[in-house]
């Protein structure tokens, strides 16, 4: 099979583990939905298995929803875009970088996110205090070549044109759209103290409101799938899903950590999927962990970036 396309670089990305979260998700989805899309790495990989007949990408941070939409629904203007601004950073290409950034954080274009998500060091966002875009730029990279970009965006946009709808909400309102026959995909931005901002993404989420949403979910009959702890080695990351939920727990090897590797340790890291009462009851196979055939194995550097 030829590779899933992925235009967005972006921290936390599920492109790595996505064709093992599909095996937890039955044929014949009405709509995928995934209320904290991210890059839609989950999105973009079932639709290219086709297993949805429709698909819903919201994520509050609006210029990255954004950007999502001009893929899928303007492919050519998107890919001219990003080679012109990519075109424009010899010479400088650290002063290019800034200036880019500093328009966009006084624009909000979109596009110009593009570029500083494929330019800044390792597709990690950082905000500050007051929502500005701060992340440097990866100085010994120069961003995605203009005509792989253009293969990418071209991929997705096939993929997800006219059967897509894009939103940028609070994951509660979008969680409302859902019905028996779709499928919710979870990945929320990880697991802060109550009320703290998290600079990692434009904003956090609350443990408790969370459960609750999840709570009203299951009341629904709603299937879902949430990515939420994980854990390397005996260390755990993040609060598990509380029992009362009655959610199937499996975990994913998800390859030893490059990190761990540099430092002599052998760890792999696994992260959780908890699936619904109703998701769990459609699957025709009992739901078990995944472990990586023992070949294949490869170094994540998301997780280890998003948890540590
Ligand atoms: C861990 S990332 C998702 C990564 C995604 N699975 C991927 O493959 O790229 C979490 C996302 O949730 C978004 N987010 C944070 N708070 C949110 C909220 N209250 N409602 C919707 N999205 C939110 C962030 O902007 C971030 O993009």
């Amino acid at each position: 099979m030829k590779s899933t396309p992925h235009p967005i670089q972006y921290q936390g990305s599920k492109r790595n583990l996505a064709h093992v979260i599909l095996r937890y998700i039955p044929q014949n989805v009405d709509c995928l939905i995934e209320p904290f899309a991210g890059s839609a790495a989950i999105t973009i990989a079932a639709a290219a298995r086709q297993i949805a007949k429709n698909y819903l990408i919201n994520d509050l941070n609006r210029p990255l929803a954004e950007l999502l939409r001009l893929i899928v629904e303007f492919p050519v203007d998107t890919a001219s875009f990003y080679e012109k601004v990519w075109n424009e950073q010899h010479g400088d290409s650290v002063e290019h970088y800034n200036r880019v950034r500093a328009e966009f954080n006084r624009t909000q274009d979109p596009r110009l996110f593009l570029y500083l998500l494929a330019r800044c060091v390792k597709g990690s966002v950082r905000y500050n205090a007051d929502g500005m875009f701060n992340q440097s730029p990866d100085k010994r990279r120069h961003g995605t070549l203009p005509h792989t970009m253009r293969t990418n965006i071209y991929g997705v946009s096939a993929l997800l044109k006219n059967k897509t709808e894009f939103s940028s909400l609070d994951f509660r309102e979008v969680l409302v759209k859902a019905r028996k026959n779709d499928l919710v995909y979870m990945d929320p931005p990880y697991q802060g103290v109550c009320g703290e901002r998290d600079a990692r993404y434009f904003s956090g989420i609350n443990h408790e409101e969370f459960v609750t949403a999840l709570v009203e979910l299951n009341r629904r009959e709603i299937s879902y799938i949430v990515s939420y702890d994980g854990r390397r080695g005996d260390k755990t990351f993040g609060v598990l899903l509380p029992d009362s939920l009655e959610l199937t727990r499996v975990e994913l090897d998800a390859g030893r950590s490059s990190q761990a590797t540099l430092l002599g340790r052998d760890e792999v890291t696994y992260e959780s999927l908890y699936l619904s009462p109703t998701l769990t009851a459609k699957l025709t196979h009992k739901p078990t962990d995944y472990h990586q055939p023992k070949m294949q194995q490869y170094a994540l550097l998301e997780p280890l970036t998003e948890y540590a």
